[in-house]
């Protein structure tokens, strides 16, 4: 008897069929991955099943036992455990209260509460300190303290819906361990990710969806990534490879100042992708902000930037990673959000000219295949992936000289993926000038001219095209080191 039973989900949002009768099924001790394109109802298929959504139709069974929680109080109740990318931690509480929340032996003091968490983050390999308030932790340390409470809930299933997007890549690590640990002790785990690697490293079995259905569902000994992607997609793709081509010259240059950064010069060409490398905590973030106006002081062409605005009339725009705190209104439609940014300019010409605004619209919807296409629809209802094409609307519908991004495929499955850096080269070509700070070292080495590698607040390297993924690696990890 499987642990976990998902018979014929159907789950419709309005017109949209996202889940149409969908199976999932999951063996005790097993690590299953679930891919698919953005918007093949991943997130929809493990919300119904934690409690989230009620399914339109469709049976579930736990150890055989029918299974139909109205809340995520009552999943959990049955052993089912979600950690979102928006983490259900109480931040003014401390490590400890968090990890036993909810199930604290009556009678314990402090000092045993302290003991016992002590005890578990040892176990786990994980270092904070068990009274520290859960606010005090990166976002990374706070996933990690959500996961290891799963070992105190006694979960059966759990859940993950793309959790390494924040983390860096030391954290990631500590994840997958745990992972691996709560599967040798029984518990069954879904695992959603785009990063064919981590699916790679991780997964016994993968289950592919499409469109709201279940094509194909093998052990991973049987799958390639090729075949992965091709599942996914239902036809054959390529992976993308850039060509670079020459600088047009010099467009201008940043200089910048932040606090844990050494003093920055940056001489930006026209049309060329400049990567910043570094693990998370290095300084790249923190220059792209400055050179938005967000922190420290930062000039370009000899204008300061003293914040957002300034930057905006230099013609810079720039792109955040969390697209949910920083990047959108999820109320707004996704026309509004769009357009947002670029109000004030179509205003100029004396009313706002709703058929141009639509057409503005339509065409990067077209561009970025965003899907539904409908750009009515509240941005809070589109699929993770396509959030993040919203974005990136938002920012080229300014028509910038200079983009600044953050993680620009963050949640963006293989092929949009693809289709997005063959955009981005397009918009270089068309005198565009890029500057994408990544975690993601095949996505720097693949579309970048050239890649500056920070290292405590530094650039301790500048490597030009063509770029070699492992020397990019060697040099962010510092396992290899510039005289
Ligand atoms: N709350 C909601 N209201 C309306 N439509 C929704 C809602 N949540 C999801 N949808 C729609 O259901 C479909 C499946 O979305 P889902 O979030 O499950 O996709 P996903 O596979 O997780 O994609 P991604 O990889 O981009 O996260 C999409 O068409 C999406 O727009
Ligand atoms: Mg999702």
């Amino acid at each position: 008897m499987a642990l976990l039973e998902m018979r014929g989900i159907k789950k419709h949002f309005g017109g949209v069929e996202a889940l149409k009768g969908v199976d999932f099924v999951l063996e005790a001790g097993e690590i299953q991955a679930l891919v698919g394109e953005n918007g093949a109802g991943k997130s929809t298929l493990m919300k119904v099943l934690s409690g989230v959504f009620q399914p339109d139709g469709g049976q579930m069974l736990l150890a055989g036992n029918p299974l139909r929680p109205r809340s995520v109080a009552e999943a959990q109740q049955a052993g089912i455990v979600m950690v979102y990318q928006e983490l259900n931690l109480v931040s003014d509480l401390s490590v400890a209260e968090n990890l036993f929340l909810g199930r604290l032996p009556p009678l314990m003091g402090y000092t045993r509460l302290n003991q016992e968490a002590q005890a578990l983050l040892g176990q786990m390999g994980l270092e904070f300190p068990p009274e520290a308030s859960v606010r005090q932790l990166s976002t990374g340390e706070q996933q990690l303290v959500a996961v290891a409470r799963a070992f105190v809930q006694r979960a059966k299933v759990m859940v993950f819906d793309e959790p390494t997007a924040t983390l860096s890549a030391n954290e990631v690590e500590q994840l997958f361990r745990l992972i691996r640990r709560l599967r040798s002790e029984g518990v069954g785990v879904a695992y959603i990710s785009h990063r064919l690697e981590e699916i790679f490293l991780l997964a016994d079995r993968v289950t592919v969806l499409r469109d709201g259905e279940r094509v194909s569902m093998a052990p991973l000994s049987e799958l390639t990534p090729e075949r992965v992607v091709n599942l996914m997609v239902g036809r054959e793709v390529r992976a993308y490879q850039r060509q670079p081509h020459g600088s047009e010259g010099e467009l201008g240059r940043f200089q910048v100042e932040a606090a844990g950064l050494a003093p920055l010069g940056l001489t930006l060409n026209k049309g060329e992708i400049v990567g910043l490398a570094g693990v998370i905590g290095s300084g790249r973030s923190e220059v792209l902000r400055a050179m938005f106006g967000l922190v420290g002081s930062a000039s370009w062409r000899g204008t300061r930037l003293s914040g957002p605005l300034t930057a905006l009339r230099q013609g810079i725009f720039y792109i955040p990673a969390d697209r949910k705190t920083q990047g959108l209104v999820l109320e707004l439609s996704a026309r509004e959000n769009v357009t947002l940014s670029v109000l004030s300019r179509l205003q100029w010409l004396g009313v706002m000219k709703a058929a141009q605004e639509q057409q503005l619209v339509k065409g990067w919807f077209r561009r970025l295949s965003v899907r539904p296409s409908d750009p009515e629809r509240p941005a809070r209802t589109f699929s993770g992936g396509n959030q993040q094409k919203l974005v990136l609307a938002k920012g080229l519908a300014t028509t910038p000289q200079v983009l600044l991004m953050e993680e620009p495929s963050r949640g963006v499955d293989v092929v949009t993926r693809y289709e997005l850096y063959a955009l981005l080269d397009e918009l270089a070509r068309g005198g565009l000038s890029l500057l994408v700070s990544s975690s993601d070292t095949e996505e720097l080495s693949g579309l970048c001219d050239r890649v500056l590698v920070f290292r405590g607040g530094r650039v301790v390297v500048q490597l030009e095209a063509p770029l070699d993924r492992e020397e990019v690696v060697a040099h962010v990890t510092g396992a290899r080191r510039v005289a």
